[in-house]
């Protein structure tokens, strides 16, 4: 069992995360497509980490509008899979969410389907 896999190597926030933690594995596009959450979530289960950390994601959000179809893949499909073979793991997944949709206003937790 091996440490820290986090998803994405280019980002921001991946790149903020490998000087913080720079013994995590990060892996980039080339080696998971989050085109493909089933590839992602295989990737998981063969390097059964201590704990999944999600910085990968389809940012472009105008793009997003006419390419939905690869956005609601990157961006739901494939954190969906990690969720999934993380919980089948028993460890912990972290996805990082967007302050243009949670600006961090309210006191209770979200409902997955707020406006
Ligand atoms: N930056 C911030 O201050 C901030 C604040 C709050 C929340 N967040 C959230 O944190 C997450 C990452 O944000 P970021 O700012 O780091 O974004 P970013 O700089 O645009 O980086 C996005 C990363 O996702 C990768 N990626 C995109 N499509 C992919 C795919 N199909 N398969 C594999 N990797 C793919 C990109 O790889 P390539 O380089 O290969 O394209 C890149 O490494 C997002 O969910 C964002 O909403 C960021």
């Amino acid at each position: 069992m091996q440490g820290l896999l986090v998803f994405g190597r280019t980002g921001q926030v991946a790149r903020e995360l490998a000087a913080l933690a720079p013994d995590a594995t990060f892996v980039g596009r080339d080696r998971a497509n989050l085109t493909d959450p089933a590839a992602c979530a295989a990737l998981i289960r063969a390097a059964r980490p201590r704990a999944v950390i999600n910085a990968a994601a389809y940012t472009a959000v105008d793009r997003a509008e006419t390419d939905a179809e690869t956005a609601r893949l990157v961006n739901a499909e494939a954190p969906a899979a990690m969720a999934r073979a993380c919980a089948d793991l028993g460890i912990p997944f972290l996805h990082i969410s967007t302050d243009y949709v949670f600006d961090g206003s309210g006191d209770q937790p979200r409902a997955e389907d707020a406006p």
